[in-house]
This record gives structure tokens, sequence and C-alpha cells, in this order.
């Protein structure tokens, strides 16, 4: 995964923010929506913020 990169354009969220928040106990897209902020605004961002989400939980 490239922590780098920005998965969501209005907050500059990146893949490596979301980990973050999954890490720190986020255990859904609602969750890490309110730690990062990521779909707050256009929402554009929000399934491909979910998938990531999903996929980050279930390999903790
Ligand atoms: S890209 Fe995430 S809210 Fe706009």
């Amino acid at each position: 995964m490239n922590k780098e990169k920005v998965i969501c354009k209005c907050y500059h969220v990146t893949k490596g923010d979301v980990a973050e928040a999954v890490k720190a106990g986020a255990s859904c897209y609602k969750d890490v929506k309110k730690a990062t902020k990521a779909g707050k605004a256009c929402g554009k961002c929000k399934k491909r913020v979910k998938k990531l989400t999903k996929k980050l939980v279930k390999g903790k």
C-alpha cells in the first residue's frame, strides 16, 4: 500500500491517514470519517475510503 496516496482530495487524506485511524480504533467508515474528515465534503471518495477501511479492519 502506498501510504502517501491521497484518497480524499478535499481534505488531503492519505491511505496512511486511514490506516492510522484504523490503528487508533476506527472499525468502520463512519469512524474513519470522524477521525480524518474523509468524505465530509464532496463525498466522491466515500466508496474508496469504505473499501480501504474494510480491507484494513479485516487485516487487523
Ligand atoms: S474527495 Fe473526499 S470529500 Fe471530496
